[in-house]
């Protein structure tokens, strides 16, 4: 095995490469890489190094080839306890096997009427000629829609305030001051994602309390849980709706077959779900509409499909599978500006990859926002262009070079769920309404947990 460790990028003497590192991460990312290749160490006082990979190669390598090598990093553990993002081994593998199915396409087909709901409901408080953030609003959004389908839970739009805070507060585990900072520092922003977890942890256990006093019914699918909520409207209800994920989970535990989670377990699933699935797809969402409204001829050709194919209906599952310039336009969005734009991991043993030597016990950082961009890969790669994606295209691309729900064993289980939520609010929101972006420039990125806007997306809100 090689000895020699990758190169750092040149840095300050005493704080290294932490202050450029903290001033901008993505600048960071892209004048490393420049400087030193697609392999490099992070030169960082307080903790180890840290490695970053930036070729699909290395990605194949770490999720799949060598997978054994890479294990997930401790600040998952410590953050999700027993959630499936953050298990390893048996635990994993049992953990996955169970939740899988209720992830399968036919299961989350299911929720399409509950997700059209809710972005109905949403859209009943937006005023024509108002300036809305569209990362805050489609977060907004995206948490009513997990919340109704993973925990039978109707949030009402503008209510419902301390549930959005906890839910937002999960993502203070992560803040790149953290990834600086050894972990038993008590920051305001991990002692605010300990106040989250408490919250939601609350709210899980009422609703188990509330749904095993009403045996073999959903505990409270949708039911307010004060006298200001509303339920969701009555078509939700129909017979092809699946149970939200709280009930399904609560049920199997009186059937031998099915999943056997324990109370803590299920709070730990449930917690997780909503870390990683409310803001990345907010995130994917929210560029998307940017997109949308300051390409003129991309919105013409998505509002063309959406008139022709759902001619002013409601979007239903079936019909939403006609619309294949929805689909690229998600796609090509997921490359540009991957919510997940770095996955971790830790080695569990020395490894040597590109030809220099990563020791056992440090943390490694996947790219995938530098890979996504990289032209060796993407012709044009900072342009949106959602027509790229032909069945060629993606049949000649590098497996690990479009990897925005990761990949391997661990790759995302909300896939499905996610795509099909996204395709849903596009086409309810796009029938109706159209966007225009006031400022002459355009966003800059920033890497919080999930890829975000510096000046959030701010966008005007007219009819169509
Ligand atoms: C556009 C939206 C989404 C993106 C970009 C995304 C991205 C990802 C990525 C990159 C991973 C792999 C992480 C790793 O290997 O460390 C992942 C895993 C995961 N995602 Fe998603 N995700 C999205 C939506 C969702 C949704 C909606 C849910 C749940 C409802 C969800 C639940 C999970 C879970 C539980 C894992 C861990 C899977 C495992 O380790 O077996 N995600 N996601």
């Amino acid at each position: 095995m090689s000895s020699k460790l990758p190169p750092a990028p040149s840095g300050y003497p005493v704080l290294k490469n932490a202050v450029q590192f903290a001033r901008d991460p993505f600048e960071f990312v892209e004048r490393a890489t420049s400087e030193c290749g697609d392999i490099y160490r992070m030169d960082l006082p307080a903790v180890d190094d840290v490695f970053v990979f930036a070729h699909p190669d290395y990605f194949d390598r770490v999720l799949v080839s060598d997978i054994d090598a890479f294990g997930k990093t401790e600040d998952y553990q410590r953050a999700f306890g027993h959630g499936l993002l953050s298990v390893e081994g048996q635990q994993w593998s049992h953990q996955r096997e169970m939740l899988q199915p209720l992830f399968y396409r036919e299961q989350i087909k299911g929720y399409t009427d509950q997700m059209v709901a809710c972005t109905e409901r949403r859209l009943e408080t937006w005023k024509e000629g108002e300036t809305l953030d569209l990362e805050p609003e489609m977060k907004n959004l995206t948490l009513e829609i997990l919340f109704s389908t993973l925990f039978g839970r109707a949030l009402v739009p503008g209510e419902d305030q301390d549930l959005r805070d906890a839910a937002d507060g999960l993502n203070e585990w992560f803040t790149p001051s953290s990834w600086i900072l050894p972990p038993w520092v008590p920051t305001p922003a991990r002692r605010r994602f300990d106040q989250s977890t408490k919250r939601l942890r609350q709210e899980v256990r009422r609703l188990l309390e509330e749904g095993s006093d009403q045996t073999g019914v959903s505990p409270s699918i949708n039911e307010p849980s004060g006298s200001n909520v509303q339920s969701i409207p009555e078509q939700t209800a129909a017979a092809s709706t699946t149970p939200d994920l709280l009930t399904q989970l609560q049920q199997a535990r009186n059937r031998e077959d099915g999943p056997q989670f324990t109370t803590e377990e299920i709070e730990d699933q449930l917690i997780t779900m909503v870390f990683a699935g409310h803001e990345t797809t907010a995130a994917a969402l929210a560029f998307t509409w940017y997109v949308i409204a300051t390409q003129s001829d991309i919105r013409e050709q998505f509002q063309e499909e959406l008139d022709t194919v759902l001619d002013g209906g409601r979007p239903t599952y079936d019909n939403l599978q006609n619309l294949e310039f929805t689909d690229q336009i998600i796609t090509e969005a997921l490359r540009l500006y991957p919510p997940i734009h770095t996955i971790p991991r830790q080695t569990i043993t020395d490894v040597e990859v590109g030809g220099y030597r990563i020791p056992e016990g440090h943390e490694i950082h996947l790219s995938i926002i530098h890979v996504h961009r990289d032209e060796q890969f993407y012709e044009d790669p900072l342009e949106f262009r959602p027509e790229r994606w032909t069945n060629e295209f993606e049949g000649e691309l590098h497996d690990f070079a479009y990897i925005p729900f990761g990949g391997g064993r661990r790759t995302c289980i909300g896939r499905e769920f996610a795509l099909l939520e996204a395709k849903v609010v596009l086409a309810t929101i796009g029938q109706k309404f159209q966007f225009e972006w006031g400022k002459k420039d355009e966003i800059n990125l920033e890497p919080r947990v999930t890829t975000r806007s510096k000046e959030g997306i701010p966008l005007k809100i007219c009819q169509r």
